[in-house]
């Protein structure tokens, strides 16, 4: 199939590399996003988003003159969807007397009926974004069916999962293997035909379904494997043990490969991805559910580690490192981080948050330092919570010339021990018991 313009609906993360790059590969492209602000920072040439190369792409993408961006979508050879799938924070499904958390498929639903007018024969539409089991078939076949088509007879559906790593998105866009499934064999060699202008791996196609089921069973083998490293961790401080060389003496074993533990799991992804499958199949997810559990506890493990080092959360004060998800990147969202500063604050700690990547975040209920010396300046405490590069490289030396705390916590074993006692801190580490 020839493709001459594509419509991409949702300029976040993933579409908005996406469209750019299409449009850097030829291919005229609307990107649409319903939130004006975002439509109206792109058309001043600058990007709402940190990820690392993405405003060289957009600016080479705007200066082609293939890339434009609006509110609403228009008459195109392909649609496809990137929009938001979070789970829905006051609505919960329940099974034999367990919670679990519900998938909010508002903005596919409302994209794809944004597509509906539009809609022609011989159309393709890729949906993106990460859905529960047969949401191609049984969500968006259904509503694109009102425009009179239907799927596989007269316009091509498929879903093609998207598994790039933030901050390496616009490289493994290309690079990596790509899933390809359609409603029908000819709506996967369609998607196929489609994703070849720009992708350099292997292309896979499959049926719509399965390739739902990959990207969550990515997502959720990955949730299980970090749940048991936490769980290692809360063995290895029970028992004396430090966890990380635990962990990496087991990882000598050729058929091993145990995750690194931490304060929690985020993101947009991993921490909610597996909820989709509890949610389809609650009889069939016990593992699944008891690993997001797990997960979900670590804050306030790490919380309870921080009351050791300190021996009371009343009154101290802390500086927090970090409050992204996960290392060098700005994405705040579902972050384990966060949430231990709120328990922190909850159990009387004054908590002041550094995040060098979103030093202007407003987030609800946290204090945020306006730098990394505003966090440290009045601290009794640090405490490290996410694996920055940045972090990484500070010297004891000078941040114990910056602050009075002689206390450190670092959840994510990034510091050389040695090196910060000698500079005069205690070390308390997730899944070492105190040294
Ligand atoms: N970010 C990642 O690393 C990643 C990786 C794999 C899969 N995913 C999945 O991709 C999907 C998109 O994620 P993201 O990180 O790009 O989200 P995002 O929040 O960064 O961006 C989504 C954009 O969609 C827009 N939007 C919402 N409703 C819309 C509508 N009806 N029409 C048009 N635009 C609309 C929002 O305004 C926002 O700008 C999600 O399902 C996510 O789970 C994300």
């Amino acid at each position: 199939m020839n493709f001459k313009k594509v419509c991409i609906l949702g300029l976040g993360y993933i579409g908005l590399p996406t469209a750019s790059t299409f449009a850097t590969h030829g291919v005229k492209v609307l990107g649409v996003d319903v939130n004006p602000h975002i439509v109206e920072t792109l058309r001043s040439g600058e990007i709402h988003i940190h990820e690392p190369g993405l405003r060289d792409v957009v600016k080479a993408a705007l200066a082609s003159g293939n890339f434009s961006v609006s509110t609403q979508p228009e008459e195109s050879d392909a649609f496809i969807i990137a929009v938001p799938t979070p789970f829905h924070h006051n609505k919960f499904g329940e099974y034999n007397g367990q919670h679990f958390k519900l998938a909010d498929m508002g903005a596919v639903q409302s994209a794809t009926e944004a597509v509906v007018p539009f809609l022609r024969k011989g159309n393709l539409v890729v949906l993106e974004s990460t859905s529960p089991p047969r949401t191609t078939l049984e969500l968006i076949a259904p509503i694109l069916a009102r425009s009179g088509l239907q799927a596989g007879r007269d316009f091509y559906l498929a879903y093609s999962p998207e598994r790039v790593l933030p901050g390496q998105i616009l490289r493994e866009l290309i690079e990596n293997a790509r899933v390809i499934g359609g409603t029908t064999p000819e709506s996967a060699k369609a998607g196929a035909d489609l994703y070849s202008i720009f992708v350099k791996g292997e292309i896979i196609q499959t049926d719509a379904t399965t390739a739902e089921m990959v990207k969550l069973m990515e997502n959720t083998y990955r949730d299980v494997n970090i749940a048991i490293a936490n769980e290692f961790a809360r063995l290895a401080d029970k028992f004396g043990v430090d966890v990380w060389e635990a962990i990496s003496l087991a990882n000598r074993h050729p058929r091993v490969k145990i995750l690194s533990p931490g304060p929690g799991v985020g993101g947009h992804c991993i921490s909610v991805d597996p909820w989709f499958l509890v949610e389809s199949a609650p009889e069939l997810t016990s593992l699944i559910y008891t690993s997001r559990k797990v997960n979900d506890a670590q804050p306030h493990y790490v919380v309870d580690l921080v009351k050791r080092a300190l021996g009371s959360l009343q009154g101290k004060r802390i500086a927090a490192l970090g409050l992204a998800y996960k290392p060098d990147v700005d994405d705040l969202r579902e972050s384990p981080a966060v949430e231990v500063v709120r328990v922190l604050q909850v159990e009387g700690a004054q908590v002041k948050a550094w995040e060098p990547f979103k030093p202007d975040a407003n987030v609800e209920d946290i204090s945020m330092a306006s730098s990394l010396e505003d966090a440290l300046k009045d601290s009794d405490a640090i405490l490290w919570l996410v694996r920055h590069t940045e972090f990484i490289n500070l010297k004891p030396a000078d941040i114990a010339s910056k602050t009075k705390a002689r206390i450190i916590i670092d959840t994510v074993n990034g510091w050389n021990v040695k090196e910060w006692q000698s500079a005069g801190f205690a070390v308390s580490r997730l899944g070492v018991r105190k040294q």
